[in-house]
């Protein structure tokens, strides 16, 4: 009788939780899908307690915070969107910022050149994190279930301890391999890891207790912020009491616009994402792709040219809003948008020498995460979070347990100098003292005939943009399912370096290798890009893509 129950019981979960390669079509009512399993199984636990995807949202931040080290975070940063079962919108930012004492030329010698690594692997390197502020936020505004039910399934990870995948056991062998953190304290630690490895994280526990019974103050203040400050004082770093004490999260106006028949809700500056999300849109708009169909030589040579254009904007105006004055509704302007798709040559590739930044009369992992939320009363959030790189800084609180971000490094270092995603950028995005360094992160949720659609977003730097670009087109121009949409080979051009990057399953199809370079194209393979977490709602069903570049895991009731 006991075997009879545990079969039973075992169809059961099988039939809840799935991996990224068995999905396909079930009834679900509510749905989670995030680059870990035990973060998606947290965030549908919350849900059928009569969650809402505002609070799985905060779940899931933190169960990533412990189970996905290389990304998921409280010493980082992120942007939340959000769609209401009634159709109302908000975006929230809760990217780190520039520390108070931090200044433009922070990053260069006395001989005006970049210092190696500086930016990226030093104390230097660490804006103030916005992660456990935004997620109070969301909370007040908008949470259902009580703050300590949230936060407590990610306590019980840390202190009862987590099964590595043979996915993470290499990404946390890489990481000891490469980090010179031997003078630091490092949680992760170990001589190997491999597979089924279990590991606890008793400092970050305690962090996160504090966080639970102290909210805000948890973190900002009290002794996790005493054991932040000691660890910057001890190394060089800039963070202060002050800067922990003056971080606010902030509501943004969301980037609202259209394709097609399709509305699009994304985030606005200080990400780049949603603007440039709708400009390479409005510019598709433009070409017959349908016609093209999926990666012909036209359609990757249509969409690379407006990649291009897109990200030629980017480098020069974009910034954080509170410090520079986006010109978005320029960047957005039809007529703007459609002079430049004009100029695309549908025989040759337009070098990027060619390309400027457009001008107005009057003015002017690549390691992140991504997770998508449908809850059981129709409520929806896309967020994308970070640590910047892999591991972000590499640098672990003492005693604190938790990964601090190197997202300094977003910001231009210098005009001209690339960012680690090979981004470059200028004075809109210099360091000022409390500004927000540009992002790329571009959570969006989309609406079909005024109904919830899509929700969609992606790690990957620079390349997010173009990933959600071409998901969103998969689906609506290619009649993909969602699954097979996130699973898809893409491409990406970022206007410099001058060249596509094609994951290597493309060169597979060695005449359309020939082709592109016939049209000029310089190429640029590797093997895999960003890893998409989606989910597709259709005829009141929820379909999930969990992207199986990586264990991403759809959890659902
Ligand atoms: N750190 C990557 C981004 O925000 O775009």
């Amino acid at each position: 009788m006991n075997n009879y129950i545990t079969v039973i019981l075992m169809i059961i979960l099988s039939l809840q939780s799935c991996n990224n390669d068995s999905y396909d079509k079930i009834d679900a009512k509510a749905m989670v899908v995030s680059a870990h399993p035990l973060a998606s199984d947290v965030g549908i636990a919350v849900l059928k307690k009569g969650g809402n995807a505002a609070d799985a949202t905060i779940a899931v931040q933190f169960a990533l915070a412990v189970v996905y080290p290389s990304a998921g975070n409280i010493g980082g940063g992120g942007f939340f969107v959000y769609r209401s079962n009634k159709g109302n919108y908000s975006t929230l930012d809760y990217r780190e910022k520039a520390p108070l004492i931090a200044y433009r030329d922070m990053y260069l010698d006395s001989n005006n050149k970049v210092i190696k690594n500086s930016s990226l692997y030093s104390h230097k390197a660490v804006g103030v994190p916005g992660t456990v502020d935004g997620m109070v936020e969301i909370h007040q505004k908008y949470g259902n279930l009580k703050w300590e039910e949230l936060v407590q399934p990610s306590i019980d990870l840390a202190e009862n301890g987590f099964v590595v995948t043979s996915r993470e056991s290499k990404k946390l062998n890489r990481f000891n391999a490469n980090h010179n953190v031997s003078d630091f304290y490092n949680p992760y630690y170990k001589d190997q890891f491999k597979e089924g490895d279990t590991i606890k994280l008793p400092d970050l526990a305690q962090t996160l207790k504090f966080i639970r019974d102290y909210k805000r103050e948890g973190f900002y203040s009290g002794k996790v912020a005493e054991n932040l400050i000691t660890e910057m004082k001890n190394n060089e770093g800039f963070i202060t009491e002050n800067d922990l004490k003056s971080y606010k999260s902030i509501w943004r106006e969301p980037i609202i616009g259209n394709y097609k028949n399709y509305k699009l809700i994304s985030m606005g500056p200080p990400s780049s994402g949603g603007v440039l999300l709708m400009q390479m849109l409005k510019m598709a708009e433009q070409f017959p792709l349908k016609k093209y169909k999926f990666h012909s030589k036209e359609s990757i040579h249509i969409m690379t040219e407006i990649e291009r254009r897109s990200f030629a904007d980017r480098a020069k105006h974009f910034g954080d809003p509170d410090f520079y004055d986006v010109p978005i509704s320029e960047l957005l302007d039809s007529s703007y948008l459609q002079t430049r798709a004009n100029n695309i040559d549908l025989n040759i590739a337009t070098p990027s020498d060619n390309i400027y930044a457009g001008s107005w009369n009057a003015s002017e992992s690549d390691e992140t995460t991504h997770f998508s939320i449908v809850d059981q009363y129709g409520n929806a959030s896309s967020v994308t979070t970070t640590l910047n790189g892999s591991f972000g800084s590499g640098i672990v609180v003492k005693n604190s347990g938790f990964l601090l971000n190197n997202e300094m490094d977003d910001f231009s270092i210098k005009p001209g100098h690339p960012n680690m995603y090979g981004l470059i950028g200028g004075e809109a995005n210099s360091i000022i003292p409390e500004k927000r360094m540009l992002s790329s992160m571009t959570p969006t949720i989309l609406e079909k005939n005024g109904q919830l659609f899509m929700i969609v977003g992606t790690p990957g730097g620079s390349t997010i943009i173009s990933a959600v670009f071409q998901v969103i087109l998969n689906v609506i121009e290619y009649g993909m399912s969602i699954e097979e949409s996130v699973n898809a080979s893409r491409f990406h051009h970022q206007w410099y370096p001058d060249e596509i990057k094609l994951e290597k399953v493309i060169s597979k199809d060695s005449s359309l290798i020939r082709e592109l370079q016939s049209l000029n194209h310089r190429l640029n393979f590797v093997n895999s890009m960003n890893r998409v977490d989606a989910i597709l709602i259709e005829n009141h069903q929820l379909f999930g893509g969990a992207d199986n570049r990586g264990d991403d895991h759809i959890s659902f009731f």
